[in-house]
């Protein structure tokens, strides 16, 4: 597994794997997507790294046969306080490539980073209630429950959900 930085050639990847809904019902990404969404979310990357708001990497993997690099998801931190030395960390990993430990690895390096590199000293995630995958990532790579926020996030259906909060600090 590898992190990089996303590259105008992935849009096409992004557009394909956030067809599927699973992604936003447990992300803020929207749906139903199109390619301009996946456009402007690639080209906003840069800016938003720039007004070091957010920073976002494409997990690229290795294809067992041809040895080919494949875009297979998207982790980034956003809601960055420099003043506070904290972020939020968010994440998917397009259908195919889900259940193999790519997010829990892709985690493990973010954070690694984050915190010691970058010189954050708290890396927070949030999670729904009932996405028990995601909350297994979060602690599988090391970060620790925090709380229940209760009624925290609006869905665009209208549903007022649960959350549950998780942090790592250094
Ligand atoms: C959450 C998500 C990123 C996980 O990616 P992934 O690469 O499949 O994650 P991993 O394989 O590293 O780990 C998944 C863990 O969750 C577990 N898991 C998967 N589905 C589960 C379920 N329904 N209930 C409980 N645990 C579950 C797996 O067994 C694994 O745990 P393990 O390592 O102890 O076996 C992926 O499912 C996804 O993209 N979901 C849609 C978007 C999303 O939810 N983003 C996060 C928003 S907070």
């Amino acid at each position: 597994m590898t992190l990089r930085p996303l590259r105008e050639d992935d849009i096409e990847a992004i557009y394909l794997a956030c067809q599927d809904p699973t992604i936003s019902a447990f992300t803020r990404v929207p749906y139903p997507y199109d390619r301009e969404m996946a456009e402007e979310f690639v080209r906003g990357c840069d800016l938003s790294y720039r007004n070091h708001q957010g920073i976002v990497f494409a997990m690229e993997v290795k294809d067992s046969q041809s040895g080919q690099a494949i875009f297979a998801g998207t982790i980034g931190l956003h809601g960055i306080s420099l003043s506070d030395h904290c972020a939020e960390v968010g994440y998917w990993v397009e259908k195919s490539h889900r259940g193999s430990g790519l997010c829990t690895a892709a985690t493990k390096t973010l954070l690694d980073f984050s915190l010691n590199i970058m010189g954050f000293r708290r890396i927070e995630g949030m999670a729904d209630y009932n996405n028990l995958a995601s909350q297994r990532v979060m602690e599988r790579a090391g970060m620790t429950r925090d709380a229940l926020l209760r009624n925290r996030v609006t869905k665009p259906n209208g549903d007022q959900i649960d959350m549950v909060l998780f942090s790592i600090t250094k």
